[in-house]
């Protein structure tokens, strides 16, 4: 029997074998493409190819592609735990044709592959063709023999779209598509369901496990179809599901690699039932989110980030339901290593991050998971009672406050057999944007409608070797995302144009400012982004005369700002450097900012920077600049640039065509602007370290001018410091010791001052006791003392005067102290906690104590002394 492994590798040989170029797994982060959330099949990496924008130096490949398929389009998350087949994360098998082989090749491949290659019998094998593509068909039957009555034709879904069909395959709602044909495994008569088109084809009995499709399409976002190029294929091979056939069950998580890891998520939650629904959710999600961790996403609350959060939450209440209530997901990390580490050695070299940043959100879930639960099962109760839904308002509010996603509460409410009111949690949703739009939070800078995208021409950047551009052209103008014919003077826009200087916002560089003019219009730029990954768009407002799209205009960069941006890019690279030289080179780019202002650089590393380490990153930096080599930009092909040694940033997707920024010693991928020469960027200078998340730290720093302007600054808050002390700045530390000495003898000092003041003023007061009907009183006032102070009071003038009741008050700060003590000999008859309240409720306060001896606060002191008066009252009142 075949693991899981050797059947991936199985696969990639004999496609390799086979001419095709085995290519790495790209990142479940599709680069550059804002049109899709995760990369959610192997054809991802090569869509430009398909596209033909791209070309590679090979025409076939094989990949075993990570692929996520959890929001968006292609979306199985509700599946997950309910079938014996679907999965958040999951290889996709798959080879490909660049205008090389089409149909019948890729038919005979397949076909080769499962039957001779695995052995899996032919007559277990069905097969689907889009309805109309006979030449499909035919190559089925004829070419490869396979009886007429398993191959099914399926057309469009009824009510659909055109070409909405299971045997018509898109990666999104735009991009490349084809018709596909795709290879059932039927798993026998034992199982229940349907062959494919039949009623039911949703049973676990036939699945599909590969799909070919022929690319020949490229959808527009009208649903318009234009033929690609050269026609292509695409095909996906569900690595659980081939592996669960040859491995004789027809549940993926029976498998080797499944079994491991639920194994594991029983060990870790005490699960009795090795096959709960809840350990298979548990073994399905830790893959998909270490992998999407392992490729830069982070919980957070929008975006992939979202999708995580969702993930993580749902296998956390998953465990929770199994009685485990301490955080455990990230320990699945450790297991998932052990059978995935070696297929993809990047995730074991990232293990402890991306265990270190599931423990982080776990916890942030469980303090609110106990509390969420707690109200969600009232309202199913009462939703039980009343046959009803879980209203929206409670699903807004568990998602809002306790942050339940919505398909958390939805599958919690599907688990009691319950829904959820969406409808009724969607207009809770839209009032709270409306009320944040309201406050001004939301504006939308990076909006561009697929129209838009469609009507312009990618942006021609002139600014690697210009500040002013002159007689460009203005292509578009949007508003709200949508194109317009016009702006009037005081509105705002963003506009594109057909070439510019202005640097579009990208890998941490901030976009350009400056102005866009001509004879009668003059606009403002505040800011440059890029929208769709190809067009400039100027952020700004038309301060004078009019503009319409088609205009000619002369654009000029604000170059101080540019100069001052680029010498903190340049920086950054040689910080970048520096930074792995001196800490290791584990280190890794997480994010980055450059600013006019400052830098700031997040990068991967366990421990805290020291001091010594910092500053050997400085001289190392500052050495650089001396050395002042020219900087040197080349585009080369992406191999090539990997020779270098160049600097790429892990889960980037780059082109074929690369850009190689070398300054000195630092080569980087890097598309940004930088000096001419490294001594330009004249002084670095770190202003902070700090931690920002699980194992990733930040540095802060300032070059050029701006380093000068920083170093001038600590000075002149040096000598600030040292002026107040009167000495000299080299002085300043001497100085300081001596005074911190002083201080602390004084403050002994000032201590046995009070308390020989105290017990001086205590011995004269012996004598001022009254008698009352027998009894020895006191009662005097002690200004300036402390609670210490007069509590040893009290103790010294009940041993002078023997047998005596005690009250010694005073005013410290403005805060009233009382101390009242009774000597043994009379505590039957007099309390002390009763006589210190009695005193402080005149002087708005309260106290308490043991019967010999109380003290009380009260925060009135001008009724102290008539407070005081009343003692030898209290005491004749008790006989
Ligand atoms: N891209 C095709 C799929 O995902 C192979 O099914």
């Amino acid at each position: 029997m075949k693991s899981t492994s050797e059947i991936r590798a199985a696969f990639l040989a004999f496609f390799g074998d086979r001419d095709h170029q085995v290519v790495a797994s790209s990142s479940l982060v599709p680069a550059d493409d804002p049109t899709l959330l995760f990369t959610n099949a192997g054809m991802v990496q090569f869509k430009d190819v398909f596209l033909g924008a791209e070309q590679r130096p090979y025409r076939r490949a094989v990949t075993a592609q990570r692929c996520v398929r959890a929001g968006g389009k292609h979306n199985d998350l509700d599946q997950v735990g309910y079938t014996a087949r679907h999965h958040t994360f999951f290889e996709m098998l798959g080879n490909f044709s660049f205008g090389d082989y089409f149909k019948a090749d890729a038919i005979r491949y397949a076909w080769e592959l499962l039957t001779a290659e695995f052995g899996i019998p032919a007559e277990r094998l069905w097969v689907t063709v889009y309805e109309t593509d006979d030449e499909a068909y035919a190559v089925w039957k004829d070419a490869i023999g396979v009886e007429p009555g398993r191959i099914i034709r399926v057309g469009d879904k009824p009510g659909g779209a055109p070409y909405d069909s299971d045997n018509f395959w898109a990666m999104g709602d735009t991009g490349p598509c084809g018709p596909c044909t795709e290879i059932f495994y039927d798993h026998g008569p034992g199982i229940d369901g349907g062959p494919p088109g039949s009623p039911d084809e949703d049973g676990d009995r036939y699945v599909e496990v590969w799909n070919l499709v022929f690319m020949q399409y490229d959808r527009a976002a009208d649903g318009s179809l234009t033929p690609l190029p050269a026609p292509c294929v695409d095909t996906g091979m569900g690595l659980e599901r081939i592996a669960a056939v040859l491995q004789g069950t027809h549940d993926n998580y029976h498998t080797d690699l499944f079994r491991h890891l639920t194994a594991a998520a029983a060990e870790l939650t005490g699960a009795a039932d090795p096959d709960s629904k809840s350990l298979r959710v548990i073994a399905d999600h830790i893959r998909a989110c270490a992998f999407l961790v392992a490729d830069g996403v982070l919980p957070s609350n929008e975006g992939r980030g979202y999708v995580l959060r969702r993930i993580i939450r749902r296998a956390v209440r998953h465990g929770f339901m199994l009685g485990r209530k301490e955080p455990f997901f990230h320990l699945m990390v450790g297991p998932l290593v052990e059978v995935m580490g070696e297929a993809c050695p990047e995730l074991a070299r990232q293990a402890e991050r991306v265990g270190t940043v599931l423990e982080e959100e776990e916890i942030r879930f469980a303090r609110t998971l106990d509390t969420g639960m707690a109200i969600l099962e009232k309202v199913m109760e009462q939703a039980h009672a009343r046959r009803g839904q879980i209203d929206g308002k409670t699903a807004f509010e568990l998602y809002d406050t306790y942050g339940f996603p919505l398909d958390l509460t939805e599958d919690i409410a599907r688990e009691n057999g319950l829904t959820v009111d969406l409808a009724g949690f969607e207009a809770e949703m839209a009032e709270q944007k409306a009320r944040g739009r309201r406050s001004g939070k939301f504006r939308q800078r990076d909006q561009i409608s697929a129209e838009a995208i469609k009507a312009l021409q990618p942006t021609e950047f002139t600014g690697y070797a210009e500040l002013a551009s002159e007689g460009v052209r203005l292509i578009g103008i949007l508003v709200d995302g949508e194109l317009v014919e016009a702006l009037e003077p005081g509105q705002s826009a963003l506009l594109v144009l057909d070439r510019t200087p202005f640097y579009a916002e990208s890998g941490g560089q901030v976009g350009d400012t400056g102005v866009l003019r001509n004879e009668e219009a003059c606009f403002r730029v505040e800011d440059t982004v890029k929208l769709a990954a190809v067009f400039h768009a100027h952020v700004g407002t038309l301060e004078a005369g009019g503009l319409a799209a088609g205009d000619r205009l002369d654009a000029a960069v604000d170059g101080e700002r540019r100069a001052a941006v680029v010498r903190h890019h340049s920086a950054t690279h040689l910080m970048h450097k520096a930074l792995r030289d001196v800490l290791g080179a584990h280190v890794e780019q997480r994010g980055s900012l450059v600013a006019p202002e400052y830098l700031r650089f997040d990068f991967s590393h366990p421990r805290q920077v020291t001091g010594e380490e910092l500053r050997e990153i400085e001289r190392q930096v500052n050495r650089a600049i001396r050395d002042n080599p020219a900087a040197n930009a080349e585009v080369m092909g992406f191999e090539e640039a990997m020779e270098t040694g160049a600097v790429a940033l892990f889960g980037e997707k780059y082109g074929d065509q690369v850009r190689v920024m070398r300054l000195g010693d630092s080569v980087e991928l890097c598309g940004g602007t930088h000096v001419r020469r490294v001594g330009d960027i004249g002084q670095f200078k770190i202003t902070g370290e700090s931690a920002i998340g699980a194992g990733i730290r930040r540095i802060e720093a300032v070059a050029g001018e701006a380093a000068v302007a920083s170093m001038q600054q600590t000075e002149a808050r040096l000598q600030e410091v040292a002026q107040v002390l009167k000495v000299a700045p080299d002085a300043l530390e001497a100085r300081l010791q001596q005074l911190l000495e002083r201080n602390r003898a004084l403050e002994k000092e000032v201590d046995a001052i009070k308390s020989s003041l105290a017990s001086s003023s205590t011995g004269d007061l012996a004598g001022q006791a009254e008698e009352v009907e027998g009894v020895k009183v006191l009662s005097c006032r002690l200004d300036d003392t402390d609670a210490k102070a007069l509590r040893e009071g009290v103790d010294r003038l009940k041993d002078r005067l023997g047998s005596a009741v005690v009250v010694l008050a005073g005013v410290e700060s403005g805060k009233v102290r009382i101390a009242a003590g009774v000597t043994k000999d009379l505590v039957s008859r007099f309390r002390a906690g009763e006589l210190v309240n009695f005193v402080a409720q005149q002087v708005g306060g309260k106290g308490g104590g043991r019967p010999d001896f109380a003290q009380a606060g009260g925060t009135r002191p001008e009724h102290l002394d008539k407070a005081l008066s009343t003692v030898s009252a209290w005491v004749k009142g008790k006989n």
